[in-house]
């Protein structure tokens, strides 16, 4: 879609000046490509749970950090420690742990001025952790209260699936997230009843 926006700009530059109802045409099919291109970007920035479900939290992960986080100038090291041969998490957990490590990655992008971003995940039989660091400006707890609703979806989001959220911060110190949320023992895992 993009080269189709430049392709149509320089057609567009090369219509003789007398032209005008060609420009009006192109202008408006660069419009819609435009308008496409957009739609498009904040589909895939919702990432259903479909297409998280297809490619994996993992994977998932990786394209988020590389496309909204590295993108926008944040240096990210990532940590994924996951054992081999182990079933997946259930879906409603890899989608938690995706939203969760997706709010806390846009807020160090958006509030942090972070200069790096740490983002862990360990899955273990029995329990996930997801992390995410950031050495940005931090915050006073109190102070933002009310002000967002990402803290808050997070919070609820892992409380849900019997997880805890921790938000360790202050301001001038970054920003530490931490979330824990307990794996229901699967057939394959080590423990599990037949
Ligand atoms: N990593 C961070 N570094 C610095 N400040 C933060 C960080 N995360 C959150 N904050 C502060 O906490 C506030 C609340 O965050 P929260 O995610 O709940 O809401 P929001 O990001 O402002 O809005 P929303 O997430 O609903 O789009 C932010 O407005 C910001 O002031
Ligand atoms: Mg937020």
């Amino acid at each position: 879609m993009a080269a189709s926006l430049l392709s149509l700009g320089l057609t567009e530059r090369q219509l003789p000046a007398e032209s005008a109802a060609a420009r009006e045409s192109l202008a408006t099919a660069r419009n819609l490509v435009q308008c496409s291109l957009d739609q498009l970007k904040t589909v895939i920035y919702d990432l259903r749970p479909t297409m998280l479900d297809d490619i994996g939290l993992v994977a998932a992960l990786r394209w988020y950090v590389k496309a909204r986080v590295e993108a926008s100038g944040v240096q990210v090291e990532t940590q994924f420690d996951q054992t081999p041969g182990w079933p997946r998490p259930l879906p409603a957990v890899e989608i938690a742990l995706y939203r969760v490590a997706q709010e806390a990655l846009a807020n160090a992008v958006k509030h942090a001025e972070a200069r790096r971003v740490e983002l862990g995940l360990v899955l273990r039989p029995g329990y996930a952790a997801l992390t995410v660091f950031d050495d940005g400006k931090g915050f006073d707890a109190e102070e933002v209260r009310g002000r967002g609703l990402g803290l808050l979806s997070m919070r609820e989001r892992v409380a849900q699936l019997g997880g805890q959220l921790n938000v360790v911060t202050e301001p001038g110190l970054g920003t530490r997230v931490y979330a824990v949320i307990p794996l229901e023992p699967r057939a394959g895992v080590e423990g599990a009843s037949s």
